[in-house]
């Protein structure tokens, strides 16, 4: 395992590019299943994510190729195979996404259960109510569901859960419609643009899907789909993360491949903050050019703010003058990263799905864990912010979804190191802080006069 040596303290400087955005690629690349032909994917990220969909694809008979020119080609050999293993679908949650396009275009699924997860609770109850609505049997067998319809027929479906939309479930249902009989509407669909991308490259396949980045999707299921060219939006997490790291350490970062209309959110609460944002064509410039304040936070469905730059947001509050509460409606639970930032000399409480931080005093490095993919950001963001050293443990986290992280903030000025996870790679600065205090009295036992 690796961890990173982050040394806090300089202002990140330059310029660099934001890679193609994971979770639109992971359910494109699983729609590949769908299409008769080669479908040929430009911008799909490098990343631990992608490598495990793209084995788990492998083991259901389709060619994934990586080509010299970066673009990824997927072909699907045979339709026989439809069982998505244990062993690959608890690498990776999204492994799920292959659910609706196996059973709409082989008429079979069997996908593991993917268990547990440290963002909290992740049902995919949704995901099976819109397929069984679409006519498909399923069952729960031995962890993993069983689906099955020799075809599926259009139908109504409401997609709407107790936290808002779902993301990967309107990807499931809304791929698994275009090939079935007949008309199906989804109502309470994600808007997110990872799903819309997912939509513009089914349409281009052939699909007949209206209403993309709306609740309201209208399919038109249709008798075969075909391969398709497609290039990966810009990752809009990744460029939010690159934005606030910036803000973070007071620096001037310009960033290419950004799409300012799917970060109005983000943008909107940076500026509240205090962070200027200017766009620059295909770019976008950040700079702060005076005292970060205080701001509060909520995490809801697109368009709100993203669940997934809460982590990060909360760090760069940690350098804002006053009280700022963050709030989670999306994963009320998504916290962990909450203890190590407290271990940076953060103070940060939580409240149910809130967490009430008071800001502005300056952070100091020390050992933290990562828990996820975005915590391990927030926590990267902590300490090129904290004075002193800070490591980063469990950072195959971050390895899942962000491609080369540490190149590019190394390549803005940072300071940061990957290591072998081992005592030795402990700095010496982070040894147990001197103790000045003076010497304890012994207790002395004094029996009563
Ligand atoms: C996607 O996860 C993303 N993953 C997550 O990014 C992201 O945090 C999340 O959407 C929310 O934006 C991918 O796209 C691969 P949801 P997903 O279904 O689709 C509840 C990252 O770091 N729910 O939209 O799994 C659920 O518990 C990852 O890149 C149900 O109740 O999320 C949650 O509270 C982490 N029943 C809410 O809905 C269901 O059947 C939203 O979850 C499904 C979800």
């Amino acid at each position: 395992m690796d961890l990173f040596v982050v040394k806090g303290g300089t202002s990140l400087r330059g310029r660099v590019r934001v890679s193609g955005s994971k979770n639109a690629a992971l359910p494109i690349m699983a729609a590949a299943l769908m299409a008769d032909g080669p479908t040929i994917l430009h911008d799909v990220p490098e990343l631990a994510d992608v490598s495990s969909l793209s084995s788990l694809l492998t083991t259901l008979g389709v060619a994934v190729v990586r080509r010299t020119d970066g673009a990824m080609t997927l072909e699907s050999a045979s339709d026989e195979p439809c069982v998505a293993h244990y062993d690959l679908v608890r690498k990776m949650r999204a492994s799920v996404c292959v659910l609706g396009p196996l059973l709409a275009r082989r008429g079979r699924a069997c996908v593991s259960l993917p268990g547990g997860c440290n963002i909290g609770d992740r049902p995919i109850d949704l995901h099976l109510k819109g397929l069984r609505a679409l006519g498909a049997e399923i069952r729960i067998e031995r962890g993993y569901v069983i689906a099955e319809a020799a075809r599926l027929t259009g139908t109504s479906i409401y997609l709407g859960g107790p936290f808002g939309s779902t993301v990967t479930g309107t990807c499931n249902v809304m791929a698994a419609a275009t090939l079935a009989n007949g008309v199906t509407t989804i109502e309470a669909a994600a808007c997110e643009p990872e799903v819309v991308d997912l939509g513009n490259s089914l349409n281009a396949m052939g699909a007949r899907i209206e209403g993309l980045g709306t609740p309201f999707l209208r399919i038109e299921g249709v008798e075969r789909l075909a391969g398709v060219e497609h290039t990966i939006i810009p990752d809009r997490i990744e460029a939010a993360t690159l934005m606030i790291a910036a803000a973070a350490t007071r620096g001037r970062v310009t960033l290419d491949n950004v799409r300012m209309d799917h970060l109005t959110s983000v943008v909107e609460k940076l500026r509240e903050i205090g962070v200027r944002v200017q766009p620059r064509g295909a770019a976008v410039e950040v700079h702060v050019p005076a005292q970060l304040q205080s701001a509060d936070c909520v995490a809801l469905p697109y368009p709100g703010l993203p669940t997934d730059t809460q982590a990060q947001m909360m760090s760069l509050l940690t350098q804002a003058q006053g009280i700022s509460i963050v709030t989670d409606k999306v994963f009320p639970d998504r916290f962990m990263h909450l203890p190590e930032l407290v271990r940076l000399g953060a103070r940060i409480r939580r409240e149910g799905s809130s967490a009430i931080l008071s800001g502005g005093r300056p952070l100091s490095g020390a050992c933290v864990m990562a828990s996820d993919l975005r915590a391990s950001a927030g926590l990267v963001i902590a300490g090129l912010a904290a004075e002193g050293e800070t490591v980063i443990r469990r950072i195959y986290h971050l390895d899942r979804g962000y491609e080369r992280l540490e190149a590019k903030l190394a390549a803005l000025g940072a300071t940061i190191r990957r290591v072998k996870d081992d005592p030795a790679a402990i700095p010496e600065s982070l040894a147990v802080p001197e103790d000045n205090a003076p010497p304890l009295v012994p207790w002395v036992h004094r029996p009563a006069a």
